[in-house]
């Protein structure tokens, strides 16, 4: 089984134009090569730092400074990509790394970027107090550009920060319920929202997420099945076949992996693939159940897919 691997990374279109990388020009300099850049938001903070580079040699150590400064721009590449927390549609504070590297907030949006990378392969975490942890597979980097990775949200709900949705978590959900901050017995991990109280949105968190495992593994951009298996799958199909035992069709290496009773794509063979087949409502229960149905061309996307031998890319 291949690993859900691009070949090509994509490059972000926007990434020179975006506000907050303008913010970062001096970003470069401080992270080395193999050495995660700066994320936008606390890019925007220390922008007036860092555009004085007598503070900047001052503020990190002179050797490191130096030698990532005469580094050429092209030498190092870019990773960039939106973290959104379920439920929300603005925060701040995501933590994202590269490989073992410091963790970076991103920024309100959930945008973030990590510059100055090195070269080659990077694997990368999200994560959030409350929020299942997202991994991503090997991410490329390739020298002068940026990989743009699909945007990932992180699920909520895992208040005792085991990596699960568990029966702990609610346990304590249940023992704080209804208590705010200045009351007594208010757990602040509970209030996953943040709101001040412990209340019926932090259940719902729990609740929605409960029996998820993490970490979750981020999808990356890797071509053909990312950009037009993997969207109408989640439109129609990973709020049951997501995180949880069983089939995953959350990305490629799952969605090859198959289920239970083993493979669902039989590459070349729409006719024997039961991914292809339970859209037609053959070969047991239509999928998605509940009389939903995917769009004619959404099915011939899945047919087409399948018969060019379920390539990756
Ligand atoms: C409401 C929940 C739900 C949704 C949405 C859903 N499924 Fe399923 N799916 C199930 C359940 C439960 C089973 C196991 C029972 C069965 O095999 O019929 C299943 C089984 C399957 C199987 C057979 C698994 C195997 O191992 O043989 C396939 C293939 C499948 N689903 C594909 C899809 C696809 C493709 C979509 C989206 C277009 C989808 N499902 C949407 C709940 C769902």
């Amino acid at each position: 089984m291949t690993a859900n691997r691009p070949t090509d990374a994509i490059d972000h279109p926007d990434a020179r134009d975006h506000p907050d990388r303008r913010a970062d020009r001096g970003g470069r300099a401080v992270g080395g090569p193999g050495r995660p850049g700066l994320a936008r938001a606390s890019a925007g903070l220390l922008t007036g730092v860092l555009s004085t580079g007598a503070l900047l040699i001052g503020l990190f150590p002179a050797p490191r400074a130096l030698h990532a400064g005469a580094l050429a721009q092209a030498e190092t590449c870019a990773i960039a990509g939106k973290v959104l927390l379920q439920g929300r549609g603005t925060h701040a504070g995501i933590h994202v790394a590269a490989d073992a590297g410091e963790p970076q907030p991103s920024a309100g949006s959930g945008y973030f970027e990590l510059d100055g990378l090195a070269p080659g392969e990077h694997r990368l975490q999200a994560a959030f107090e409350g929020f299942l942890t997202a991994r991503a597979e090997a991410v490329p980097c390739r020298a002068g550009h940026t990989t743009r990775m699909l945007d990932f949200e992180l699920r909520g709900g895992d208040i005792t920060r085991d990596d699960a949705v568990d029966l702990f978590d609610l346990v304590r959900l249940g023992r704080a319920y209804g208590t705010c901050a200045e009351a007594e017995g208010f757990d602040r991990q509970a209030d996953l929202n943040q709101s001040g109280c412990v209340d019926l949105f932090d259940l719902v968190l729990v609740g929605s997420a409960y029996d998820l495992r993490g970490p979750q593994v981020w999808p990356l951009p890797s071509g053909r099945f990312n950009t037009e298996i993997l969207p109408i799958m989640r439109r129609y199909c990973t709020s049951c076949h997501g995180t949880v035992a069983g089939l995953r069709l959350d990305s490629y290496a799952a969605t090859m992996a198959g289920g239970r009773d083993g493979p669902v794509v039989v590459p070349g063979d729409p006719g024997a693939s039961a991914l292809y087949l339970r859209l037609r409502g053959e070969g047991g229960q239509p999928m998605p159940p509940g009389g939903v149905q995917l769009e004619s061309d959404e099915i011939a996307v899945i047919r087409d897919w399948i018969a060019a031998g379920a390539p990756e890319n």
